[in-house]
């Protein structure tokens, strides 16, 4: 079966739970980082491996579920367990998910991580805006045919975090008094963390943060002509700028405790995003 076939098979399996209702929006949650999924509506829950050609994760703190439901009136589709290349999947298994997301109507994608900071000023419990990101997995979800019906064969990048956006991100978090960052995102494949050596090569090029996702589903939403916000939940200094030796558990434990303040600012920039229906229809009630 052809990508894109088992891709409309996994949307018409979720359209049909969902009814007529187009999704706006579609949040990808990081480790320990899914409680946001409470902050929403739910209409239907289902667990990845439900649905047709999903692919399964396998790492611990990575519920694989996807929730759809209401926020402030629009509708929202929540993924909570993305899979990573590391696991040993295909970058085009990495990007299933949100490709089959642009088939229920997503139009913008709102995308968390936990990552490590690579900047001696961004410290541990900060939220960082993505402003760019360099790809250092060595590969790319697009190699391959060009699935025409998704997008071009060489698709501009030159804002892939949206600008509009980003300044959405820093209103919503100054109105909300959360201390926001900005930076550029580097994605190594791992899964081992960096050597001390790489963390200093990467400051060199410009990196801000480092971590093993997010950038593969940013090149294919791009592709699809998804506009992107980024947000980086800062849960370590990155090898050889911290104290500690790095564990996931550590790693999972930082990120659960940013996402009382990752899931305030979520909630306000996606309703600033998809337009807060309920006002909407207070007015037109009026
Ligand atoms: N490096 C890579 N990925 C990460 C890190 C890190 O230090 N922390 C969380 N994800």
């Amino acid at each position: 079966m052809k990508i894109i076939e088992k891709i409309k098979d996994a949307a018409g399996f979720l359209q049909k739970s969902i009814g007529a209702d187009k999704v706006e929006a579609g949040v990808i949650l990081g480790s320990g980082l899914g409680s946001f999924a409470e902050q929403i509506q739910e209409v239907f829950s289902v667990p990845t491996d439900k649905i047709p050609h999903w692919p399964k994760s396998t790492v611990k703190g990575h519920k694989g579920r996807v929730v759809l439901g209401r926020l402030s009136g629009s509708f929202i589709a929540i993924v909570q367990g993305r899979v990573h290349f590391y696991e040993g999947y295909s970058l085009k298994d990495v990007v299933f998910g949100i490709r089959v997301l642009k088939y229920l109507g997503m139009k913008s994608l709102v995308i968390t991580n936990a990552a490590g900071s690579t900047n001696p000023d961004i410290l541990p419990g900060s939220i960082m805006i993505i402003k760019d990101h360099i790809n250092l997995i060595g590969s790319d979800p697009l190699i391959g045919e060009n699935i025409d019906e998704l997008g071009p064969r060489f698709p501009d990048m030159s804002e892939a975090f949206c600008m509009e956006y980003r300044d959405a991100a820093k209103k919503a978090a100054e109105n909300l008094s959360i201390k926001v960052y900005e930076g550029v995102l580097a994605a190594t494949h791992g899964p081992s963390y960096e050597t001390p050596a790489e963390v200093k090569a990467l400051r060199l090029l410009g990196a801000d943060a480092v971590c093993m996702s997010t950038v593969p589903e940013v090149i294919a939403a791009n592709h699809m002509g998804v506009k992107v916000l980024g947000l980086s939940c800062i849960t370590n200094m990155a090898s050889g700028l911290g104290e500690s030796n790095l564990t996931h558990e550590d790693v999972e434990n930082t990120a659960k405790s940013i996402s009382y303040d990752l899931n305030r600012l979520l909630k306000s920039v996606l309703i600033d995003i998809t337009g807060d229906k309920q006002v909407i229809s207070r007015r037109e009630m009026q």
